[in-house]
C-alpha cells in the first residue's frame, strides 16, 4: 500500500469505544462464587481489552467502572469495587503511563472517599503528558449528572460575568467531564442487557451501539474484535444523506 492510500484511507474503525462492563456478579454467581471474585476478573478482562485496543486503531477506551446508581449495592461489594480501583492503580499506574496512556477519570470527584479522590487526581497528573491513548473510566458517574454539572458550570460563569449570550452545545459539551475526547463512533454493552443506564448520555447521539451477549469477566481481544466488526457493518448517517445520490453522509467501513 502506498504512502498516499494510507494517508487518504478512510477511517474504518471506530477511534473512540466506550463499554459497559456488564455481567461481573452473573459470571460469579454461575461459578457459585462471591460477586467481588467476577468484579476481579473484570479487572482481568479490562487489561486484556486495553492491551487489544490498540491493534484494532482504537485511540480512546471509556469504560463505566462505578456509576452514581451503584451506591445502593450493599455495602461490602461497594467497598469491594472502591478496593479494586486501588488496587487497579497502584498496579498498573506505571505500565499503563510507559505505554503513552493518559488516564483520566469522569464523574464527581466530590462523594468519593479521600484517599480515591487523591489516588485519582495523582493518576491524572502522572499521566498527563501522554498522547498516545486516552483511557477514561468513568468512576461515580452518572450521564445526567454529567450534564447536571455541565449546566452548573455555565451558570456559575454566567454569574461570574464571564459568559454571555445564547447557549450553544459547544458551551454544554465543554463543560462535561468528557471534553476535548474524540466523538464516540461505538457503545457495547455486553451480558446481554440492551440499555445505557444513564452512561454517556449526550456522548451516545450519534455512537453505533453494540450489544453482545457475553460476560464481562469473558471480554477479550476477540471480542471487542467482534463488536469492531459489527460496527464496520454499519452506516453512519449522523441523521443526513448526501443530497446528489442519495447516499449515506458516512459509511463506517469500506
Ligand atoms: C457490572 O457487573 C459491573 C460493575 C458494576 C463494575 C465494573 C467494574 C469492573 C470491571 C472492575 C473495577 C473497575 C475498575 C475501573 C478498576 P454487575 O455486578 O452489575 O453484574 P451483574 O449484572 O451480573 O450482577
Amino acid at each position: 500500500m502506498s504512502v498516499e492510500t494510507v494517508a487518504t484511507a478512510p477511517e474504518k474503525g471506530p477511534r473512540h469505544v466506550a463499554l459497559i462492563m456488564d455481567g461481573n456478579g452473573r459470571w460469579a454467581e454461575r461459578r457459585g462464587l462471591p460477586r467481588v471474585v467476577g468484579h476481579r476478573e473484570g479487572v482481568q478482562a479490562l487489561r486484556r481489552t486495553i492491551k487489544a485496543a490498540p491493534d484494532f486503531g482504537v485511540r480512546c477506551l471509556t469504560v463505566f467502572g462505578f456509576s452514581t446508581e451503584n451506591w445502593s449495592r450493599p455495602a461490602d461489594e461497594v467497598s469491594d469495587l472502591m478496593g479494586l480501583v486501588r488496587s487497579f492503580v497502584g498496579s498498573d499506574l506505571k505500565r499503563l503511563e510507559a505505554s503513552g496512556v493518559r488516564l483520566r477519570v469522569l464523574g464527581r470527584r466530590k462523594g468519593l472517599p479521600g484517599d480515591i479522590a487523591a489516588i485519582v487526581d495523582r493518576a491524572e497528573a502522572q499521566t498527563a503528558h501522554n498522547d498516545r491513548f486516552l483511557l477514561q473510566v468513568a468512576f461515580n458517574y452518572g450521564g445526567r449528572a454529567d450534564l447536571v454539572d455541565a449546566a452548573q458550570r455555565l451558570l456559575d460563569r454566567a454569574r461570574a460575568g464571564l459568559f454571555e449570550g445564547d447557549v450553544t452545545e459547544d458551551d454544554l459539551g465543554a463543560g462535561l467531564s468528557t471534553a476535548g475526547a474524540p466523538p464516540v463512533d461505538l457503545i457495547v454493552r455486553t451480558s446481554g442487557e440492551q440499555r445505557l443506564s444513564n452512561f454517556l448520555l449526550w456522548e451516545a447521539a450519534y455512537a453505533e451501539l453494540v450489544f453482545q451477549d457475553i460476560l464481562w469477566p469473558d471480554y477479550g481481544a476477540e471480542a471487542l474484535g467482534e463488536a469492531i466488526a459489527l460496527y464496520g457493518n454499519r452506516e453512519r448517517r449522523y441523521g443526513g444523506r448526501d443530497v446528489l445520490t442519495d447516499a449515506p453522509v458516512v459509511k463506517a467501513a469500506g
